[in-house]
């Protein structure tokens, strides 16, 4: 895994940060607790079948969503790449303890310095497992394409840690 992968990585990583940058405005955290008021539940299919992401649908959609779509195939993944470390796969693993409506921030921070992901070198299988799998996934999951510098569209990094340039 010599300098293909963080060649591989410091494209991914800078695809992110420029995202980040794009990003605009953060929305009022709202707390995933409060979702009483939504009656959307009524047309969530039980069986979670034609759940579909949309960035804009309410956070109790996007609870029932992560619980039947996310969790299945993180779950595996996080299990499959270290069964000690990640024995336990819960909501908890990327919203933290105190359940932080977005992963960024509670996931550790990411810094790309001089063309390179620092923590590709502390953590070189965690990051590969990271850019081979947890964001193909996820972006499947959320019907978005991987993060693609040419167009600054989809999903990438930078949609689960905070990116410091
Ligand atoms: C593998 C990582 C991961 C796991 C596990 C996970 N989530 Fe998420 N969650 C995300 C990402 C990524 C987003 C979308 C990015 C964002 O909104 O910042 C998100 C967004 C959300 C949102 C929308 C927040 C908002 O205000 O827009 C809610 C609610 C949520 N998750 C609840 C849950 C619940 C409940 C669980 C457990 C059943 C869970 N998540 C498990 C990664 C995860
Ligand atoms: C769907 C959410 C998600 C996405 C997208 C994601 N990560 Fe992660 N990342 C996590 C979770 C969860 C952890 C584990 C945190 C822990 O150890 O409890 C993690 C941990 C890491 C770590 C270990 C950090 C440390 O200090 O322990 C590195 C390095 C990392 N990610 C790099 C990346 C890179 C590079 C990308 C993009 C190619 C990326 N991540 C995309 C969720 C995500």
């Amino acid at each position: 895994m010599g300098s293909s992968l963080s060649f591989r990585l410091a494209i991914g990583l800078f695809a992110a940060a420029a995202l980040v940058a794009c990003g605009g405005s953060q929305p009022a955290p709202a707390g995933p607790a409060e979702a009483g008021a939504t009656p959307s539940t009524e047309s969530t299919p039980e069986g979670g079948g034609d759940l579909v992401w949309k960035d804009d649908m309410p956070d109790k959609d996007k609870a029932i969503f992560m619980k039947k779509k996310v969790m299945p195939v993180m779950g595996k993944s996080f299990q499959e790449f270290d069964p000690k470390e990640f024995a336990e796969v819960s909501c908890k693993t990327c919203h933290g303890p105190q359940m932080k409506p977005h992963p960024v921030d509670f996931l550790p921070e990411l810094t790309f310095k001089d063309g390179k992901l620092k923590e590709a070198e502390e953590h070189p299988e965690m990051a590969k497992f990271m850019h081979d799998k947890v964001v193909p996934q996820m972006a499947e999951l959320f019907g978005k394409p991987v993060y693609d510098p040419a167009t600054k569209q989809g999903f990438g990094c930078g949609g689960c840690h905070k990116i410091n340039m």
